[in-house]
């Protein structure tokens, strides 16, 4: 079965929005979830969260960050092809609290880095379909690098915007974005950050003063997205969890995020990625991955 790609954009600087028609995963798709994608039939499969879901339309939207071949390979295809491919919807959805009168429900903060807007941008919608409030940080280092700052307008209470030089919002990080909005005054019951992973693990330091509770989602860390690999393997809580079985959303609060970056760093090349999969099988941790960059 092939899955006909809908609608393409091109977001930033090698990060494209596809839309793809998936009338079974788009009925049963909740935010949080992720899909295995391939194009070609030897193609490496790619996990990718779900940017959004339309049960109507039958479609559902990814959005690709071209880091290796693999992931080039799937952007190079246009409206009208089909991938392959398209497996799902995978991982535990979010989890939210709905207050039986929802202004009386709680009050998020989503903090969202880079390409982790994606994945950020249906939460905030299904909360506002169900009426609670929301408000948003979209952190980017440059103007240029911000995507869906005009859907997340839509859905959000307040969208504030952060970049690193100042070139678009608040001139900074979007930790001390997060400071400064407490200091004034800001009330949050809870937070969710996606993003960098030092982007998470400093939102967690943060918030963690505040003792505000913060979910973040490892999602950056899967490889293969079925349980097998090993590379999504992090540490909770002082369990050993797995990001696409366990996850990919655990608080952020109890998380190694130095074990998780270390981890991340050993997959940056393909050699390097082969290396830590031999290191990986070695401990018998691995029972199957594939071994092409992404
Ligand atoms: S991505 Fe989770 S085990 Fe491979």
């Amino acid at each position: 079965m092939n899955y006909p790609i809908l609608e393409k954009r091109l977001l930033a600087e090698n990060i494209w929005s596809m839309t793809v028609e998936a009338p079974r995963v788009a009925r049963s798709a909740r935010p949080g979830q992720f899909v295995i994608v391939r194009a070609g039939e030897t193609g490496e499969r790619i996990p990718l969260t779900v940017a959004d879901y339309d049960a109507e339309r039958g479609s559902v939207t990814i959005v690709i960050q071209t880091i290796g071949v693999s992931t080039r390979k799937i952007c190079t295809l246009e409206v009208g092809e089909a991938l392959t491919d398209f497996a799902g919807p995978l991982g535990h959805p979010s989890e939210f609290v709905l207050h039986p009168d929802a202004a009386e429900g709680r009050r998020y903060l989503f903090i969202a880095g880079g390409v982790g807007t994606a994945p950020v941008y249906p939460q905030v919608k299904w909360l506002h379909e169900h009426g609670v409030r929301a408000d948003v940080i979209i952190g980017a280092k440059t103007r240029d690098m911000l995507i869906y700052t005009d859907e997340m307008r839509a859905v959000a209470d307040t969208l504030h915007i952060a970049t690193d030089d100042g070139s678009a919002g608040f001139h900074g990080l979007v930790t001390q974005l997060l400071e400064q909005l407490v200091a004034q005054g800001e009330h949050y019951d809870e937070v969710v950050a996606i993003g960098p992973m030092i982007m998470m693990k400093f939102v967690a330091a943060t918030t963690r003063k505040y003792g505000l509770k913060t979910t973040v989602s490892l999602n950056a860390l899967m490889v293969d997205g079925t349980g097998m690999c090993g590379a999504c393997r992090v540490t909770v809580g002082g369990r050993t969890r797995f990001t696409c079985v366990d996850g990919p959303e655990f608080d952020a609060h109890e998380v190694d995020f130095d074990e998780a970056m270390r981890r991340q760093a050993m997959y940056r090349s393909e050699e390097q990625r082969r290396a830590a999969i031999e290191a990986e099988r070695a401990a018998g941790h691995v029972c199957r991955i594939g071994l092409s960059n992404r």
